[in-house]
């Protein structure tokens, strides 16, 4: 590979970091959100917010492999269109959570769907590097992601219908 494409290579899958770095960051504020308007489950989600913002920094930190001269495999079918359609959605849910309030359930599905579609572009099981380090921080993320699956699930399951007032 010529120097010149291999900082195109490079370029394009910063930004497709940046780009999933933004989409686990929506998540970490979107839940945020939903522990300011869902008190009796506060902590669940103050929790999960904060865990998204360390899978955010941790794959802002993804960049250093590249400057390390590793290049991952299979991240370029990662579309940033479709991660920013996500992003886009997710801020929207945030604000009408914020302004109307949000029930239990369907803050529990608007999360599990955010979730299930990390899991579902498999970004972290099926990006590939040379670097042993980057294996065990995208399992880290893998597993992560899938222990939120569960605990929301877990936290659909035992809700009842209990709206939120307006919590701006
Ligand atoms: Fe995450």
């Amino acid at each position: 590979m010529s120097d010149q494409i291999q900082e195109q290579v490079k370029e394009a899958q910063r930004n497709i970091l940046a780009h999933l770095a933004s989409y686990e960051m929506a998540m970490a504020e979107l839940y945020a959100a939903f522990a300011e308007c869902i008190p009796e489950h506060r902590m669940a989600w103050e929790k999960m917010a904060e865990e998204e913002r360390g899978h955010a920094r941790m794959v802002s930190g993804l960049d250093a492999f590249l400057a390390r001269g590793f290049l991952f495999h299979n991240i370029g079918r990662f579309d940033v269109g479709t991660m920013d359609d996500h992003v886009r959605a997710m801020e929207q849910f945030r604000k009408a959570s914020l302004m109307d309030g949000i029930d239990i359930s369907k803050a529990g599905k608007i999360a599990l769907e955010a979730e299930a579609s990390i899991l579902e572009g498999g970004f972290y099981q099926v990006v590939e590097s040379d670097s042993r380090e980057f294996q065990i921080m995208a399992k880290h993320l893998s597993d992560s992601t899938t222990k939120h699956v569960d605990r929301l699930r877990e936290m659909l399951s035992s809700a009842g219908p209990n709206r939120s007032p307006p919590c701006e």
